[in-house]
């Protein structure tokens, strides 16, 4: 799961996965495109907005996203049309920049949808990106 600082959007959608797949056999990681954020917790909003769906996201560390994530992981899906520029800069071959994929493309194929940055909004702007990844989310669980 990748953002731009990745303590927002992708340290949600990185608890939401995981509280759906069986996490012995799929791991599921989150990774900003900046430097930011390095080793810091998610935004108190998040962590907020996780706790009030009853998930805990505070084992998660600020992580930046690196060419060696495309090795490790089978799918890539970033938040928005900003992130996916980002990433696919990144890939090495054609294999690897298939595996990157808008994440609201699970449940709008084709529009280009992008999870909005709620950095600068108010605490409403989280609970609407939960919903938008729960339901990404639960459609990739289902799939994988
Ligand atoms: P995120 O939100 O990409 O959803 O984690 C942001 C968090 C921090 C910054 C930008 C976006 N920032 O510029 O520090």
């Amino acid at each position: 799961m990748v953002c731009l600082g990745n303590i927002c959007r992708s340290p949600l959608a990185e608890g939401i996965l995981k509280s759906k797949v069986d996490t012995s056999k799929i791991e599921v990681r989150s990774a900003g495109t900046g430097g930011w954020h390095v080793g810091e917790l998610p935004d108190p909003r998040s962590i907020e907005v996780a706790q009030q769906h009853g998930l805990d996201i505070t084992d998660q560390r600020g992580k930046q996203f690196s060419t060696y994530d495309f090795e490790i992981y089978d799918h890539i899906f970033v938040m928005d049309t900003s992130n996916y520029r980002d990433v696919v800069k990144l890939a090495t071959s054609p294999s690897e920049k298939e595996k990157v994929q808008l994440i609201l493309d699970e449940i709008y194929p084709g529009e280009k949808r992008d999870v909005p940055d709620p950095y600068h909004g108010g605490d409403e702007g989280f609970e609407k990106v939960y919903q938008m990844l729960d339901a990404a989310c639960e459609k990739i669980a289902t799939r994988l």
